[in-house]
């Protein structure tokens, strides 16, 4: 069930704003009875009519998608850049959950969704979410331990739950370090290192949640399945 705005908004003849005046005047019918109470819920089995005419509400779709490297997570991009939406073969207007940075790939939910989008991205229900990044220079024991306990970063911290070193290089001097997180900010791998001086030469997001990258190669995606879909759900606190 959702906000019969949003679902209005939704199937693209206005904006939620408009829709919300439609609804106000009068000019909004569900199952063929006139609607003027904004937040009204409805299904999309309801039938609903704006100025008489039969808007089409479009189905939920849910994809899990391996992100390559430059592809931006986006709708639409001035510096004419290849999008996320663009590697999957659908007519739903579908947009990705968070975001990747443009030279981070993997693990994508991508869907058009908003009230499942809003659960996953919203940091009270600390989704968690595992990467693998590749920096440089190592890590001391010093560093590894400061990062476990949390860094700040804008003056919030954020406490990775798990930090682990996969791999150590010390000819190149790096490391291939698997890092948990459950908060979404912007560049926020790349930040952390940052603040112990390293930098994050590869990132790749190998699991969201429950989900994992599996056998999907680069630009790959799948369905989620129904299972899937409400324990995504499930992730929401009350
Ligand atoms: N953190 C980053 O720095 N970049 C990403 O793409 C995702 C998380």
């Amino acid at each position: 069930m959702e906000r019969l705005q949003k679902i209005i908004a939704e199937s693209g003849i206005c904006s939620r704003r408009k829709a919300e005046e439609l609804i106000l005047d009068g000019k909004v019918k569900v199952n063929g009875k006139i609607v003027t109470t904004l937040g009204t819920k409805v299904s999309n089995d309801d039938i609903i009519l704006v100025n008489d005419k039969k808007i089409k509400v479009e189905k939920k779709e849910y994809y899990l998608l391996n992100k390559p490297r430059n592809y931006i997570c986006s709708l639409e991009d001035d510096r004419k850049r290849k999008l996320v939406t663009e590697l999957i073969d659908t007519k739903a207007r579908i947009y990705p959950v968070g975001r990747l940075d443009y030279d981070t790939t993997g693990l994508i939910i991508m869907t058009n969704d908003g009230a499942l989008a809003n659960i996953l991205m919203h940091p009270k229900n600390k989704v968690e979410k595992t990467y693998l990044a590749k920096i440089k220079p190592c890590l001391t024991m010093e560093e590894l331990f400061t990062l476990k306990k949390g860094i700040a970063i804008d003056n919030v911290v954020c406490y990775p739950t798990r930090v682990k070193i996969k791999k150590h290089d010390a000819n190149k001097d790096t490391d291939l370090v698997e890092i948990t997180i459950h908060e979404g900010r912007n560049h926020i791998i790349k930040n952390l290192f940052k603040e112990i001086h390293h930098d994050v030469l590869k990132l790749t997001r190998t699991k969201y949640a429950f989900l994992s990258i599996d056998k999907l190669q680069s630009g790959e995606y799948r369905y989620l399945t129904k299972e899937e879909v409400k324990k995504l759900y499930s992730y929401q606190i009350k």
